[in-house]
């Protein structure tokens, strides 16, 4: 949610800015700005809506020149996305800029304050306040030290934020903030650069500094970096994450957009999960911080995310109740925040969040901590808050993960939870060894059933046909596969813009029903199960009522297929649990076909915003 980026060094720091704004812009994308420190000791910048193609195009006349800057892509939260809008933000006198991730809680009562003290407020946005702040400390209890307005300005604030500073009268020096939203620091012999998250400094160097909240960093031009806490003094060890990961994992690398990229790479993804993880206790889950005895005792998990995190939520359900016989709540982040819980002394609270920066997942967590619990957290991002602030945490492994809509990082985490289910249920007894390493066993197969079903591709792109003219879907599934029809959902509504509902296969007749007519498009998950026949029963509902249905279908089920246009075959899967993560990629596929078919960017859909640091 909105893209930071700084530089200060001996180069020009525009082509750093803008490759950097690139690489964030997963983070939002309705407008761009970028202000540099230029040679005439002036802040010069340019800003629009749009997306940082546009920028990048408008700086291309722009002719900024200079070694330390700042830039921003964002994710309107205050104010519409227009050009006077877009951030940086400026003070008052031209000579201090603000890009702001994050939200200024009482950002009205100090448009406020600052009106009245003779401040001219020109956006619409919580962001510009900081600003001029910031001109008020420096001229006053500052006196010309950048750190201390900063700090001084930042004490004023409520909410949250990850802040980056210029100022013309302090060249060749950035400042930087943050409480409750990401920021890294790295440095090289061409000076210190700061952003949101370590994407777009991947190319840079592989130790970064994670700024913790309520600290400072002073960025200098020597590349030297120096960490204050929120009393001004300084840092003694920083804390720092490595980068795992090279910077080409987040290029294209030959594929056409990232969602294609990142499906494709699942297979490997969960190869890497799985990599060495039988051992004496069942499954080597390291990561969680319980003693035998404490895993022993747990006597029920809530499960907590939000959208397709929430997902994997539901099947772990399915997988802890099955293996480990403990009964599970799921919640969404959102609604736990406002609810009383019932934690016993030995309830597990499990956070999936693949960015493990989603504000709902956070507070929750939080607020579970504080209730006893043991937090774990199922993630994808290194040194996230969330691994961060959590007793254990599962990293996932997927590589970043680019594209708004999840694709690799659910498939990866429902693993990461059935490796969880299969170490409750070895700890307590209700699976033994045999039964463990047959369900592993299971899971190992699923990198090849994906693969077969990724080189299925052209059946998705057949099916797409049908939604193309489409106003809306349906997606039925039963059992774990419900789970899959919810996720097919939300994966072609927020690519496509095409309303898809997901029901639970038994429910249709108790409403969604209504809604079928001659060639209304209808998904359903029937792969061999336990329910496969109740399956082809709701599949004769829909066609009777003249709807075409589209069905993902084990191989050489023909009854299914001579029932419905399309079928999207999967192979046989060894066991029911597996087939979410199977089946799911086929409705991935699905949703691109479809969106790429719409005319729409598979990677940026609208309004969404890859990591949603606002509640
Ligand atoms: C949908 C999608 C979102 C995220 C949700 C939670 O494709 O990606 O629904 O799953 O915003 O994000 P994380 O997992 O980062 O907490």
């Amino acid at each position: 949610m909105c893209g930071i980026v700084g530089f200060t060094g001996k180069d020009q720091a525009v082509p750093f800015l803008l490759e950097g704004l690139q690489t964030l812009e997963y983070r939002g994308y309705d407008s761009a700005g970028i202000e540099v420190l230029s040679p005439d000791g002036g802040l010069h910048g340019v800003k629009c809506a749009g997306r940082v193609a546009t920028l990048k195009e408008r700086c291309a006349t722009a002719n900024l020149l200079g070694s330390t800057g700042i830039a921003h892509t964002r994710w309107a939260t205050h104010g519409a996305p227009t050009d006077r809008n877009a951030h940086p933000h400026l003070d008052c006198s031209g000579r201090i800029a603000v890009v702001h991730n994050g939200i200024i809680e009482n950002f009205r009562d100090l448009r406020a304050y600052l009106s009245r003290n003779g401040h001219t407020i020109v956006s619409d946005t919580d962001s510009e306040v900081v600003a001029h702040l910031i001109e008020d400390a420096w001229a006053g209890p500052a006196q010309g030290d950048l750190v201390a307005a900063v700090r001084n300005a930042v004490q004023r604030l409520e909410g949250s934020w990850a802040l980056a500073v210029e100022c013309a009268d302090t060249p060749g020096q950035l400042v930087v903030a943050r409480k409750g939203s990401p920021l890294v620091i790295a440095s090289d012999e061409h000076g210190a650069y700061a952003a949101s998250d370590i994407t777009p400094l991947a190319a840079i160097t592989s130790h970064v500094i994670q700024l913790e909240d309520d600290q400072f960093g002073l960025l200098r031009d020597d590349g030297s970096v120096t960490v204050y806490d929120k009393d001004g003094i300084e840092v003694a060890e920083p804390s720092t994450i490595d980068i795992d990961w090279d910077a080409s994992a987040a290029t294209l690398g030959g594929y056409a957009d990232f969602m294609a990229k990142e499906i494709a790479e699942q297979p490997e993804a969960l190869e890497r999960l799985l990599e060495d993880r039988l051992g004496e206790h069942g499954v080597e889950l390291d990561e969680l911080s319980l003693s035998r005895e404490q895993l022993a005792a747990i006597d029920r998990v809530y499960l907590v995310a939000c959208g397709t995190s929430y997902h994997v939520c539901l099947i772990a359900k399915e997988m802890i109740e099955e293996w480990a016989r403990i009964p599970v709540f799921c919640e969404y982040a959102s609604e736990l925040n406002y609810k009383d819980p019932l934690v016993t002394d030995h309830t597990l609270c499990v956070i999936v969040t693949q960015s493990g920066e989603t504000a709902d997942t956070l507070a929750a967590a939080r607020r579970m901590r504080a209730l006893g619990c043991n937090v774990f957290a199922i993630t994808n991002v290194l040194g996230s808050t969330a691994a961060r602030e959590s007793d254990g945490t599962m990293y996932i492994q997927a590589g970043p993960e680019v594209c708004v809509a999840s694709t690799k990082a659910y498939t990866a985490q429902m693993v990461a939870a059935a490796l969880l289910a299969l170490r409750l249920g070895y700890t307590n007894g209700t699976i033994d060894r045999a039964e463990v390493e047959r369900h592993f066993r299971n899971l190992q197969a699923v990198p090849d059933l994906m693969r077969e079903v990724i080189a299925r591709r052209w059946q998705d792109k057949q099916a797409a046909q049908l939604f193309r003219d489409a106003h809306s879907s349906l997606f039925l599934g039963r059992g774990v596969n419900a789970t899959t029809a919810y996720e097919g959902a939300l994966k072609l509504k927020e690519i496509s813009y095409l309303h898809a509902e997901a029901y639970p296969a038994g429910e249709m007749k108790h409403g969604p029903i209504a809604l079928l007519e001659k060639g209304f498009p209808v998904v359903a998950i029937v792969p061999a199960d336990h329910v496969h026949e109740k399956m082809v029963s709701n599949i004769q509902e829909v066609i009777a009522r003249g709807a075409s249905c589209v069905a993902v279908a084990t191989d050489g089920d023909e009854t299914v297929a001579s029932m419905c246009q399309h079928t999207l075959w999967i192979p046989a899967c060894p066991e029911e649990l597996v087939t979410p993560i199977v089946a799911v990629v086929h409705l991935q596929l699905l949703a691109r076909y479809v969106a790429r078919s719409r005319g729409c960017d598979v990677d940026k859909p609208r309004n969404l915003a890859k990591s949603v640091t606002v509640e």
